[in-house]
């Protein structure tokens, strides 16, 4: 059963989804939350959010363990690029989250290895009790994580090719450098396993891909809208991206 909870801006969104990280960490206290996160220019207010309750508000990460849904292949963890540095920089850097407990599947592993290492983060997860609050963006192709238009709903963890489309978005933020072809990422299985999921999005761009997800059928055209088999996903949108609705 999906939820849709629209706000008129951005700002809405992000303190919504905060809302309900917050309400988890207090709730799960020492026995420790497992935070699904995502990369990507939608959650950046969601965790501005979360900087300043933990700065100002004493939210506290200390127990928790995340997992993050996905990351370029090939690419360094160091690269501006990365998701692994996107994630330092706007999150792990400014919390208590202990480092041993961040999860982001890596952009370097060779491919010989490439399937026992996706193998282990799915077992990673389920070792860490299973993921209880998953935050997701949406592609305007529908993707979710890097699970492209073709995906399976029983897909797992694994190594994707990425789409055109989705390499032209992401070139103005790689600059004059190529953006990697590939990348690793859960799969719609692994995301669909999480206890709860938010789907953010801001913006017209998002507003087909949107209403197509939640009111369209299941199909593999349109990753996101397997959602509608998962039964507490909140979507939560400010008002330009739930326009087409
Ligand atoms: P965006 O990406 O937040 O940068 O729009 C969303 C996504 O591709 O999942």
């Amino acid at each position: 059963m999906s939820r849709v909870e629209v706000f008129v801006d951005a700002a809405g969104v992000a303190r919504a989804a905060a809302d309900a990280f917050e309400a988890l960490l207090r709730e799960r206290g020492k026995d420790g939350a497992v935070l699904g996160l995502a990369t990507g220019s939608t959650p950046l207010p969601l965790y501005r959010e979360l900087v300043r309750r933990h700065r100002e508000e004493g939210l506290p990460f200390a127990h928790a363990t995340s997992f993050n849904l996905d990351e370029y292949w090939p690419i360094a963890p160091d690269h501006p690029r990365s998701f692994a540095r996107f994630m330092d920089e706007h999150l792990f850097d400014h919390l208590d989250l202990p480092a041993a407990r961040r999860h982001i599947p890596s952009g370097l592993t060779p491919v010989p290895g490439l399937a026992a290492a996706c193998q282990d983060y799915e077992a990673a997860i389920a070792a860490a009790g299973g993921i209880d609050l998953q935050v997701l963006g949406i592609g305007v192709n529908g993707h979710i994580g890097f699970n492209e238009p073709g995906a399976l709903p029983g897909s797992r963890t694994r190594m994707v090719e990425l789409d055109d489309s989705t390499r032209a978005r992401a070139r103005g933020d790689f600059g004059g450098e190529e953006v990697p072809a590939r990348a690793v990422t859960m799969g719609l299985a692994t995301i669909l396993e999480a206890r709860r999921i938010l789907v953010l999005a801001t913006g017209p761009d998002k507003a087909a891909a949107v209403a197509a997800a939640i009111d369209g059928p299941a199909t593999t055209a349109l990753p996101a809208s397997w959602l509608q088999q998962h039964p507490d996903v909140t979507w939560l949108l400010d008002a330009p991206a739930a326009a087409a609705r």
